[in-house]
């Protein structure tokens, strides 16, 4: 569904940040969203439905579809497209739904 464009690299002088997505370091730019670590990752699904299984990527980047939901630092149903990322960040893939915990909620 994604292709990376071949121009899209971090530009000379960006501050690039290592992150982990499903396990695999990513650097990306200090103040891009988790859900562009996704993309740049190459991952071929951050989540997939509870109702059918089907993957899913980070599709608006703005905080609409909800597609982008992924456990990061160990907490589910983060919308990655509205996360910074930080160093040493941990995006996991989220199966299909996922209890929300009150002790999450920020
Ligand atoms: S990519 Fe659509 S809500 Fe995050």
């Amino acid at each position: 569904m994604f292709r990376r464009r071949p121009e899209a690299r971090p530009a000379p002088g960006d501050r690039l940040v290592e992150v982990f997505v499903a396990g695999q370091p990513v650097r990306v730019p200090e103040g891009a969203s988790a859900a562009a670590a996704v993309l740049l990752s190459g991952a071929p699904a951050i989540r997939t439905t509870p109702v059918n299984g089907a993957p899913r990527l980070p599709y608006c980047m703005i905080g609409i579809c909800f597609d982008c939901l992924a456990e990061i630092d160990g907490v589910a149903n983060r919308q990655s497209c509205l996360v910074p990322v930080a160093a040493g960040m941990r995006i996991e893939l989220q199966v299909g739904a996922r209890a929300a915990r009150i002790e999450d909620a920020a």
